[in-house]
């Protein structure tokens, strides 16, 4: 079995607010995106990467990511993204060789989700489960609302029982002529918000294994703050 990790990274990063694209800002002084890539390249599972880069920008992330050698066991291919994360994961998927059975999808903005997680995903995948997600159980209560606009309270329609709900976090680990099949059947616009939830429209069966603390994503500044604080503590 030969595994692959596509690490969509062409967003602009808009919530994280105007600058750089978000998975070329530092932390700790190295661009996220290397660090997804070394998260990546830490699993020894994973024997090619691909890293979605913003649209215009492929040549100069390429140029960037040369400046950070992996080990030897890992191939890089740089390909550019689209307009959503949803194109960025197909073109990302449209350049694995034919050699590639199982594939990992992980956001460039979780730059520090830990080895083990992604080998738990990996392991999962190759034990025969078509469809992985890392996920973890909520600290907050949900409530579905009735949006409004902007200024109206918005009047509450109901309350998932808080135990039976999971924050989804990446590496998602699939099969990958499942992850395709899904990206060719599933129209852009149908609210999947992430990779499990095409699989999922598929009918297809999806499973959970446990996610981590340190694989959240960095969405907004605090983020950003609490990313430089478990880099130190790791360097400390
Ligand atoms: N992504 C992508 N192509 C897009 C949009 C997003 O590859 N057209 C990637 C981002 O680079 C990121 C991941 O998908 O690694 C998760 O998306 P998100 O956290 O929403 O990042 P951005 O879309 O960049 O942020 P924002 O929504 O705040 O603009
Ligand atoms: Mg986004």
């Amino acid at each position: 079995i030969r595994t692959a990790a596509v690490i969509p990274a062409a967003g602009r990063g808009v919530r994280l607010g105007p600058g750089t694209p978000k998975a070329l800002r530092a932390l700790g002084g190295t661009p996220m995106l290397v660090h997804a890539v070394r998260a990546m390249a830490a699993s020894r599972a994973v024997s090619l990467i691909v890293v979605v880069a913003p649209p215009d920008g492929a040549t100069e992330v390429d140029r960037l990511l040369h400046e950070y050698p992996l080990a030897d066991r890992t191939d890089l291919v740089v390909v550019p993204g689209g307009q959503t994360r949803q194109e960025s994961v197909r073109l990302g998927l449209a350049a694995l060789p034919d050699t590639i059975d199982v594939v990992l999808v992980h956001d460039a903005a979780r730059p520090l989700v830990p080895a083990d997680t992604v080998d738990a995903v990996v392991a999962a995948v190759r034990a025969g489960a078509a469809a992985v997600v890392p996920a973890l159980p909520l600290a907050d209560t949900v409530k579905q609302v009735e949006p409004q606009p902007q200024g109206t309270p918005e009047p509450v329609v109901g309350t998932p029982e808080r135990a039976l709900l999971r924050a989804v976090q990446t590496p998602q680990g699939f099969d990958l002529e499942t992850l395709r099949k899904a990206h060719d059947t599933v129209v852009e616009g149908e609210g999947a918000t992430d990779d499990a939830g095409l699989v999922e429209r598929l009918g297809a069966p999806v499973v959970v294994v446990p996610g981590h603390e340190e694989a959240f994503k960095v969405t907004r500044p605090l983020d950003l703050v609490l990313a430089e604080a478990v880099l130190a503590r790791r360097r400390a």
